[in-house]
């Protein structure tokens, strides 16, 4: 974000001038609210890779001449911004991968290879994505070990008394979101962190949800993996990263293999490469993550201060206007501060999908559906729910728009309110 062509507002910059910053926002007449399935980008962002294409683009880590030498700055910059913002101790810690779905793979099939023995558990929560879910599952069954589901109460909170009657002697990992992409609700994964490691376990965060809206500092929370993606924190598709503790991922085996993981391969022999790059088989992803870490500057400009209260405020406004409207049940807790931006509700008596056509009508974005969380649509006893996501480029006007859109939906489909 330039400096210049900037009036601020208390030190702030104004709603107006940061929506300018998204050519995407300009170009549409819908109220996005889709912003918990992928994020707008930039044009800080969109600029930055395409300079890097214009100017650095060749294959980092490969060649012996300038070009090639400034890709593999710039990439290896990118995973020092990284760092420094979850706060890694090291770059060794900070592996690049497509999104935290493949993130949470690489940890379940490496780690889960020397961790897991049949008969033992992996506790996941009932509220994960799949993408935190279905690798220990498939984990668990190449290793004869079992998953523990650890259940919500109703309103989507874990308690730290939860946690521990669900720990065995034979629990090696708990696998747990940080923010949940449907109730909204924050974990305190810090005390969850604590209650594994005084019994040995080992405590893998999604933070899909949560590194784009909070500061996240691994070492405070002291989790051994977190993941995340690059796209829902306004950087490109294709982009995610795995924080893990180097003390396991130093002793973990590949899990894709191919070019340049390798310190040297003869017939019979093979020496992987250190880490971070034991962990990233094949061309990287240079321009992601040059895009992603323009993305955290973009954030760190603005401030999680600011965006953390605005996403707030936005929430708040959605919340109490959506109350005000019969027949809609948003779930998870009753204090809009839990929220943080996720709204996740039912309409009497309207299909999700119905509710999330008809808001498409009024040109509003919301997503419907099970979010990939289906065995927490179980647990809640609905089929699929419709979901607005807020950011902080989001407008007032836009979630008047959106509950002024939700109030007709009911009578849209024949009830009389
Ligand atoms: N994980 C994304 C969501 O919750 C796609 O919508």
């Amino acid at each position: 974000m330039p400096e210049t062509n900037r009036n601020q507002e208390n030190g702030k910059y104004t709603i107006e001038e940061i929506r300018r910053d998204f050519p995407l926002l300009q170009n549409t007449d819908y109220a996005y609210l889709d912003n918990s399935a992928t994020s707008q980008k930039p044009v800080q962002v969109l600029e930055a890779v395409r300079k890097f294409y214009e100017t650095k683009n060749a294959n980092p880590f490969r060649g012996l001449y300038p070009l090639s030498e400034e890709a593999t700055e710039a990439y290896e910059d990118a995973r020092e911004t990284v760092r420094a913002f979850i706060n890694a101790k090291s770059t060794e810690e900070i592996i690049f991968t497509r999104n935290a779905s493949e993130s949470l793979n690489l940890v379940a099939y490496s780690l889960g290879s020397l961790l897991f023995a049949p008969g033992d558990e992996i506790v996941v929560s009932i509220a994960e994505h799949h993408s935190n879910m279905l690798p220990w599952r498939a984990a668990a069954e190449r290793a004869g070990a079992k998953v523990v589901y650890l259940e919500c109460a109703p309103d989507g909170a874990f308690t730290e008394e939860m946690l521990r009657d669900v720990l065995t002697e034979r629990t090696r990992l708990v696998a747990i979101t940080q923010v949940s992409n449907v109730f909204g609700r924050k974990n305190d994964i810090r005390r969850f962190a604590e209650i594994c490691h005084e019994r040995g376990v080992v405590i893998v965060a999604d933070g899909a949800q949560s590194v784009p809206h909070m500061p996240v500092d691994v070492q405070e929370l002291d989790v051994d993996f977190l993941a995340f993606s690059g796209h829902k924190m306004l950087a490109p598709d294709g982009i995610g990263v795995l924080y893990g503790k180097k003390k396991w991922l130093q002793k973990m085996p590949p899990f894709l293999s191919g070019g340049e993981m390798i310190e040297s391969v003869t017939r019979d022999k093979i020496i992987y490469a250190e880490l971070p790059h034991k962990f990233e088989a094949g061309t990287v992803n240079a321009g992601g993550a040059v895009g992603l870490a323009e993305a955290i500057r973009y954030i760190q400009k603005l401030g999680f201060d600011w965006i953390e209260e605005r996403e707030q405020v936005l929430t708040a406004l959605a919340y109490a206007q959506m109350k005000e409207i019969p027949g809609v049940h948003i779930f998870g807790s009753e204090d809009p501060l839990d929220h943080h931006g996720i709204l996740t509700f039912t309409v009497d008596g309207v299909h999700p999908h119905d509710v999330s056509e008809i808001l498409s009508a009024s040109k509003i974005a919301v997503r419907a559906g099970h979010h990939c969380a289906q065995p927490l649509m179980g647990h809640l006893k609905v089929g699929s729910t419709t979901r607005a996501s807020i950011a902080f480029y989001n407008t007032e006007e836009e979630i008047l728009r959106f509950t002024e859109a939700l109030g007709q939906v009911r009578r849209v489909m024949g009830y009389g309110k």
